[in-house]
C-alpha cells in the first residue's frame, strides 16, 4: 500500500513514526474510518465534521481544511486503486521528543496518518443475510465516548470476549441500559418503532446513525431516540447495528436469545438498502 504520513506519500514499510509520538505513548489522538463504495466516499462530510469536533474537544487544531482532507482522501484511493473498502485517518498530538503528561507547549506538529483497506464487495457481505450474534458486557470505557479517540483497548478486549463466547460482537451496558457496540451504534425495532440511544457523552455520535435517522424519517418511518435495556432488546422484533464499513447490519441473537424469527428483520433490511442507495 501507499500510505499518507504528514503530507508525504510512502510505501507502507517506509512510513515511520517516532516512539515519542503521543499517539503511541498516551493514546493521545483521534481517528475516523470512512467507507468507499465504487470509488465514492460514503458520508464524507459527516466524518469531516466529527473529526473537527473530536480535535477541538481535545484542544487540538485541525491540520487540514475539508477541501484538503477531501483531496488527500481522493488521492489515497487513486494511488491504491481502491474501489470498495475503507480509509483510516488518524491525527495525534505529535512528537514532543520525550514523555510528559502535560501537552507540549508550544504545540508541536501533529502526526497525520492515512491508509486504505481494500474490501471488494464490502456492501454485499453474506453477514447481512445471516445477521450477527452479540453478547452484553459492562460498559467500562471512559466517559467521553463522544470523542473518537484511538484508545480502543477495552473494545478490543470485548471483541475477543465475544469471539470466545461464539458471538460476533458485544454491546456495552451501563446503569442497565445499552450504550452502543464495541465499534458501532446499537438499535432495536419494536412495533414498527426504530429505537436507538439519544446522543450524549455516553456514546459515539455515529455518522451512519445520523444518516440512517435522516433517511428513515424521510421514508416516514418512526424513530425514537432513547436508551433501552438488554431485556427489551431481546424481546424486540428486530435488532441491528450501524457503522462505517458494516452500514446497517442485522443482529439476530443477544446473549443467547433469538431476536424475532432469528433472521434479519424487514426494517433492518429496508434501512440497509435505503442507506446504500442514498449514500453511494
Ligand atoms: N467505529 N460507536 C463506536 C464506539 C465506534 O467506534 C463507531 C465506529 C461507531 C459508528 O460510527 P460511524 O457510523 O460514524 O462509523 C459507533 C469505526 C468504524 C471503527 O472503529 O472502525
Amino acid at each position: 500500500r501507499i500510505v499518507h504520513l504528514n503530507g508525504e506519500w510512502l510505501p507502507e514499510a517506509e512510513a515511520k513514526v517516532s516512539i515519542f509520538d503521543r499517539g503511541f505513548l498516551m493514546g493521545d489522538g483521534v481517528y475516523e474510518v470512512t467507507s468507499v463504495l465504487g470509488g465514492k466516499l460514503i458520508d464524507f462530510e459527516g466524518h469531516c465534521r466529527r473529526l473537527d469536533r473530536s480535535l477541538k474537544e481535545l484542544g487540538m487544531g485541525n491540520p487540514h481544511t475539508d477541501d484538503e482532507w477531501l483531496a488527500i482522501h481522493r488521492e489515497i484511493l487513486n494511488r491504491n486503486n481502491i474501489g470498495d473498502g475503507l480509509i483510516y485517518l488518524q491525527v495525534t498530538r505529535g512528537n514532543p521528543g520525550d514523555r510528559d503528561f502535560a501537552y507540549p507547549n508550544p504545540p508541536v506538529p501533529q502526526t497525520v496518518v492515512l491508509f486504505t483497506q481494500s474490501k471488494p464487495g464490502i456492501d454485499k457481505t453474506p453477514l447481512a443475510d445471516s445477521g450477527l450474534k452479540v453478547i452484553s458486557l459492562p460498559e467500562l470505557r471512559w466517559h467521553r465516548r463522544d470523542i473518537k479517540t484511538v484508545q480502543l483497548l477495552y473494545p478490543s478486549m470485548c471483541k475477543m470476549a465475544a469471539k470466545a463466547a461464539g458471538a460476533d460482537d458485544a454491546w456495552f451496558v451501563e446503569d442497565g441500559k445499552v450504550t452502543e457496540g464495541t465499534s458501532n451504534n446499537a438499535w432495536i425495532v419494536k412495533g414498527g418503532k426504530i429505537i436507538t440511544r439519544q446522543l450524549s457523552n455516553d456514546l459515539l455520535h455515529g455518522i451512519t446513525r445520523a444518516s440512517v435517522i435522516r433517511f428513515a424519517k424521510e421514508a416516514q418511518m418512526e424513530i425514537e431516540e432513547r436508551a433501552f435495556t438488554i431485556e427489551e432488546a431481546q424481546a424486540a422484533d428486530e435488532a441491528f447495528i450501524t457503522s462505517a464499513g458494516v452500514f446497517v447490519m442485522p443482529v439476530v441473537e443477544i446473549d443467547g436469545a433469538t431476536i424475532g424469527d432469528g433472521t434479519p428483520g424487514k426494517v433492518a433490511r429496508r434501512l440497509r438498502e435505503l442507506y446504500l442507495d442514498e449514500t453511494r
